[in-house]
């Protein structure tokens, strides 16, 4: 094998966030190696890889985290020396819906990977988890605060639960066997190649479509939105200079009430695709049943990143949502080829469910 500066598993580089994070490495360090472990589940499209994948420096392995002789063969064939961790069960409606799949990828396939990560650092010197988790963790925020890396964890959603026990799970293994981790909680992402069950890539869709666009409650929940290749860029300083057995907290400074959001995607939208009026499609806004146990707001407190790493956000929401919206429009074979088959029936019931 040619020699590599760095040897990075990377798991879940086939979802949203792993698809960025990955070309954006894979790119950048030529001298790094990165082998994506992806199950491919609904929400990994191999696609969205294409460009990168005659790169040297890349290789892609079909499994799942939960496979122990796969990640066993993996570390020996590849002895290496970074797991980026990002693969999971990552949707909340979806994790009311069927909690076991978030405690089966989430909290057991994290403590496999920590597991086969231990066995084969026996020399923890210069080796690195770094764990991809949620500021969701830290529970709901009412109207003012913001969520810091000492806020108590306090999940509220079965996946917010998932992710906080794989948080704890990764600290127990630095404290108890020794193991460099490092763990970074984020805000909501957006930007290109999320699956469009989540808020923006969902609504994007449906005006693009004229179908219902179902806002829960009366639209007052208020995200934190992080343009993703802002995450990119804070995931790559993390790896090589975030300090093992720190958490750093990951914001986009970009709080708005999802009716907001909402409102602002129809208006870029019609603007783009040249309906008159723009907005228009604020018609098709539906206010929903809410979610169970809806968390009211979160916000970040980026100080520790910005002043210990010197990171901050630098697409404003403006800028970045026009962004995502020209992509999933120079995109729609993308959309169409990930909104067919187990989606549909997914999002039929939901819908029924919502009486849409
Ligand atoms: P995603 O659902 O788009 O992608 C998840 C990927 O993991 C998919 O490619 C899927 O095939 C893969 N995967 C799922 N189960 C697997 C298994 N058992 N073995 C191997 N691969 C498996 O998720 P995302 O939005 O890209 O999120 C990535 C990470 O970032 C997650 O850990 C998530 O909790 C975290 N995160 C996401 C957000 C967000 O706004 N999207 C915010 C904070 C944190
Ligand atoms: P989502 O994108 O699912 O992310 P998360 O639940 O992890 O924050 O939802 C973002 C916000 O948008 C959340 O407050 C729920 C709301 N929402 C809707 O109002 N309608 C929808 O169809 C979806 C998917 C989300």
């Amino acid at each position: 094998m040619k020699k590599f500066l760095k040897k990075i598993l990377l798991t879940g580089g086939a979802g949203f966030i792993g698809t960025n994070v990955t070309k954006y490495l894979v790119r950048k360090y030529p001298q790094y190696l990165i082998v994506n472990l992806d199950k491919l589940t609904y929400a990994g499209n191999l696609t969205n890889l294409t460009d990168i994948e005659n790169q040297p420096n890349y290789t892609f392995v079909k499994g799942d985290i939960l496979d122990s002789n796969l990640l066993n063969r993996l570390f020996e064939t590849y002895r290496f020396d970074t797991v980026l961790h990002l693969a999971a069960e990552s949707h909340v409606d979806r994790s009311i819906e069927s909690p076991g799949n978030f405690v089966r990828t989430n909290v057991l396939g994290t403590v496999n990977l920590l597991n086969t990560a231990r066995k084969h650092w026996k020399n923890p010197e210069g080796k690195l988890f770094y764990h991809i988790s949620t500021d969701e963790v830290y529970g709901s925020l009412g109207d003012e605060g913001q969520f810091t890396e000492t806020t108590c964890y306090d999940p509220r959603s079965p996946y917010a639960a998932s992710k906080a026990a794989s948080d704890h799970f990764v600290r127990a293994y630095m404290h108890t066997y020794g193991l460099p981790v490092v763990i970074s909680n984020c805000s909501n992402n957006y930007g290109p190649y999320q699956f469009p069950e989540k808020l923006i890539p969902l609504m994007i869709n449906n005006i693009i479509e004229e179908k219902p666009l179902p806002v829960y409650g009366r639209g007052q929940n208020v995200r934190d939105w992080l343009y993703v290749e802002d995450h990119a860029r804070a995931i790559d300083l993390i790896m090589h200079k975030g300090r093992p057995g720190e958490t750093y907290n990951i914001g986009g400074n970009n709080e708005r009430k999802n009716i907001d959001v909402v409102e602002k995607l129809c208006e870029i939208t019609d603007e783009l695709l040249g309906r008159s009026p723009a907005g228009i499609s604020k018609g098709l806004i539906r206010f929903v049943q809410d979610r169970a146990g809806h968390d009211w707001r979160y916000a970040i407190d980026t100080t520790k990143i910005k002043n210990q790493l010197g990171w901050q956000p630098e697409v404003d929401f403006e800028e970045g949502i026009r962004k995502t919206v020209r992509w999933y429009l120079n995109n729609r074979d993308w959309l169409k080829k990930v909104t067919t088959g187990e989606y549909r029936t997914y999002y039929e019931k939901m819908y029924k469910n919502k009486g849409l």
